[in-house]
């Protein structure tokens, strides 16, 4: 079996050499993404292997299907970047739904620990020998409320480490899980409640259309005086531009994001010898309360071994049984998972 792997970095190839060659699957490694204009580079292969800012848009689909690709194996939990509906009928698309939600979560407190004990500051301070601690007050998170929007895999680690801080938890979520709420330190509330009460507000919820820009003028206008926002789910949850003027008013204390809504354009790439072209990055990158990292949360060993593991054995199980439980399906509702496989 031959995949073309798409953006391909570094750090992809060991795990997936390691596994694919197990299993008989032969990579081509792209460092290219996949888009309309590259996508003819898999003319030849069985299927394509893609990540999070790789292109999987109408045209590409139709492209892909005129080659006689038959198979999308995203190498990522998030699916925002495919046309599924487009793809139905057209091309399996499967997906690595959980991979290490330790990963992510615990970037997301580590992000938060940074920037509320100022250790961004501190780092860089004390390498040029000053000992100085004006400006380096933080807060305790003993006490402090966190809202947690979407209370999936990675929402409920993150939850079970804040617990861990002593801190009590507002949570929303479209589908609440059962048994979380113990009506006291973790509570389910309405979106308008957790913004008006949480110091502290972190998003795990997926890109949709009603989660678009969910962090937006009005909600921030809701939320408390100061509040810390974490986004290490995806970029377009925040508008970018209400978020720089939460920023500039107060009304933000603090921002961390793993993600941004334009991050295809310049994340994961080495752009420092450049004039960075895109202003709002620019100014929030500038800012003394923003942390930025360029969607690294899931980088650990554990989360890249997973992945790969995962991500050959779909393609093995797809291409032996035309059946694979991790494929995405537009027709058994709203892209979740398909579990029988045959509603392609
Ligand atoms: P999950 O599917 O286990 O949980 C997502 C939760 O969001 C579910 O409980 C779901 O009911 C909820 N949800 C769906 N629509 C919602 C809405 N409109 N409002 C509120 N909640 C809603 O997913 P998981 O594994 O916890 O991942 C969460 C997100 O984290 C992913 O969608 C992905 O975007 C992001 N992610 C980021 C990574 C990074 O490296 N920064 C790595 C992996 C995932």
């Amino acid at each position: 079996m031959k995949i073309a792997f798409f953006d391909t970095k570094p750090y992809d190839k060991p795990s997936f050499d390691k596994y694919g060659n197990e299993h008989g699957i032969k990579f081509k490694y792209f460092e290219t993404k996949l888009n309309e204009d590259t996508v003819d580079l898999a003319a030849g292969y069985d299927g394509v292997c893609v990540f999070v800012n790789d292109t999987v848009n109408a045209a590409v689909i139709d492209r892909l299907y005129e080659l006689g690709v038959t198979v999308v194996a995203l190498r990522c939990a998030g699916f925002n970047n495919v046309d599924m509906k487009h793809a139905f009928g057209k091309i399996h698309v499967l997906r690595v739904p959980a991979y290490s939600p330790y990963a992510v979560a615990e970037h997301t407190m580590a992000m938060l620990l940074t920037s509320i004990r100022r250790i961004h500051k501190a780092y860089i301070r004390t390498r040029d020998f000053n000992f100085s601690l004006s400006g380096m007050t933080g807060f305790d998170l003993y006490g402090k409320t966190v809202g947690v929007i979407g209370t999936g895999r990675i929402g409920r680690v993150f939850i079970d480490i804040c617990r861990g801080f002593g801190m009590k938890v507002l949570a929303f979520d479209k589908f609440p899980a059962n048994g979380l709420d113990n009506g006291d330190t973790i509570r389910y509330v309405s979106l308008d409640e957790l913004f008006a009460n949480s110091d502290i507000i972190s998003l795990h919820c997926p890109l949709t259309e009603d989660t678009h820009h969910i962090i937006n003028e009005e909600s921030l206008a809701k939320c408390k005086r100061g509040v810390v926002l974490l986004n290490t789910s995806r970029g377009a949850l925040v508008e970018a531009e209400a978020l720089l003027a939460g920023i500039k008013s107060r009304q933000v204390g603090a921002a961390c994001l793993d993600v941004y809504e334009e991050e295809s354009d310049f994340f994961f790439e080495d752009f420092s010898g450049h004039i960075m072209e895109d202003d709002t990055l620019a100014r929030l990158i500038s800012m003394p309360n923003v942390i930025v990292t360029s969607h690294q949360a899931f980088l650990t060993e554990e989360a890249l071994s997973n992945i790969a593991e995962t991500t050959v054995n779909n393609l093995v199980g797809f291409f032996s049984t035309s059946q694979c439980p991790n494929e995405l399906c537009y027709r058994c509702g709203s892209a979740e998972d398909c579990k029988d496989g045959k509603c392609f």
